[in-house]
């Protein structure tokens, strides 16, 4: 401050006193040296601030009505270069679907794209199972949708998957579409359906009980499978039995089964599932964790126990070779979350399944097909008749599947 204030008071006398009369005139006197020049400088000055100020000012008010709509001009230029690379992609690549958006519209679908098709021919000349991959992050398994060959050409669609015009050629490669089905309350078996009804828009639709309600809920037109409901007209040669429970007794869970009486075979969604040893192809469209690329026999294992809800413990080779060898699997997530809270009626809808005379189980995930008859599918639920189940698991590998039922509530276990 001091050697600030010792500065001005230098410098004052000079730039801001008038000239003294008594200075010598050295002809007419500098314009920077008259009285005024001081005080036009100062006004300049100040005008310039005020100025300054103004320009600031109005600057901020600018920038208060600009800001909201440079945002929305940025949101929108943002959602073009989405869209457009959307439509791109899309035109160049049948991995995508005709209608609708690279973006996953759910957790369900395929993440980002990554949505091959395989087809595999499941039972020669009548049954075709098509896989895409779905996954959250390194957790991830193959979803199946099934298409019987009826007798009349049609095709019976079960448990939708996007619709990629990949999958759409497949499918049409093998018939019309006639029918479409929702074998199960599971949103992953039924996120799907409303768009397969653009392209299939003369398909009848079908669908176990409670599908008009809540998440994906399945258009009104659609007919409920079950007693209660008209029978369908592929009734002859597709059998069907539904295990429904709703609020209070559980949560609202359905299931079909259905019995495809030429080739005497179970199909089934999530309810008996076999382990392949080695990974479904259809994986590597999304590799281990999101980049593409084949997946090792030791990333299939943590995958394979990941999906089927037990308790990792750096055992995976054990634990995988357990889970695996059980000719069929009940699913561990709908063993203790779902049956335990409803043991009656599903060992009603168990028992009058293996009633059917099937040899082979194709399930909406994992393996497809696998020989498997009604004794071995009983021994699989020995849990729901106070008889030991073909797989049953240690303590604990069960700490999961509790966090779980802490959650949604049920019998300790
Ligand atoms: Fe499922």
């Amino acid at each position: 401050m001091a050697a600030f204030a010792t500065a001005v008071t230098a410098v004052t006398p000079v730039t801001l006193h008038p000239p003294s009369t008594s200075w010598p005139r050295l002809g007419p006197t500098p314009r920077r040296w008259t009285p005024w020049t001081p005080m036009a400088l100062g006004s300049a000055a100040a005008h310039v601030r005020a100025a300054h100020v103004r320009v600031r000012r109005r600057a901020a008010e600018t920038d208060a009505e600009e800001l909201p709509r440079r945002a929305a001009v940025g949101a929108a230029a943002t959602l073009g270069a989405v869209l457009a690379t959307d439509a791109t992609l899309r035109a160049q690549d049948e991995r995508y679907a005709a209608l609708g958006t690279i973006l996953a519209p759910a957790p369900y679908k395929e993440i980002l794209g990554f949505a091959g098709t395989v087809r595999t021919e499941l039972v020669p000349g009548r049954i075709w199972g098509f896989e895409q991959c779905i996954a959250l992050a390194s957790v991830s398994t193959n979803i199946r949708m099934t298409a019987v060959k009826l007798k009349d050409g049609t095709l019976w669609v079960s448990a939708p998957i996007s619709p990629t015009r990949q999958c759409l050629r497949l499918l049409e490669e093998l018939g019309p579409v006639a029918h479409l089905v929702v074998p199960s309350s599971a949103l992953e078996h039924k996120a799907s359906l409303s768009e397969f009804t653009k392209f299939y828009p003369k398909a009848s639709i079908w669908a176990v009980p409670g599908s008009t309600k809540g998440l994906f809920a399945v258009p009104s037109s659609a007919q409920v499978l079950g007693s209660t409901g008209p029978t369908p007209p592929w009734a002859d040669e597709l059998e069907c039995k539904v295990f429904f429970v709703e609020p209070p007794v559980t949560d609202l869970f359905a299931e079909a089964a259905f019995f495809h009486k030429e080739t005497r075979t179970l199909l089934v969604t999530d309810c008996a599932l076999k382990l392949p040893q080695s990974p479904p192809k259809v994986l590597e469209s999304y590799g281990y964790d999101g980049t593409p690329g084949p997946i090792s026999l030791e990333q299939w294992r943590y995958k394979a126990i990941a999906f089927d809800f037990v308790t990792g413990r750096n055992q995976d080779e054990k634990d995988f070779a357990v889970l695996s060898k059980a000719p069929a699997l009940v699913n561990p997530l709908l063993r203790f979350i779902v049956y335990r809270r409803c043991p009656q009626q599903a060992a009603a809808w168990v028992k009058s399944v293996a009633a059917w005379p099937f040899q082979r189980i194709v399930p909406a995930h994992l393996q497809a097909p696998f020989d498997c008859n009604p004794k071995q599918f009983l021994e699989a639920f020995g849990f729901l008749f106070d008889r030991k189940s073909s797989w049953e698991p240690e303590d604990e590998q069960l700490s999961f599947l509790r966090s779980l039922r802490e959650i949604v509530g049920g019998p300790t276990f």
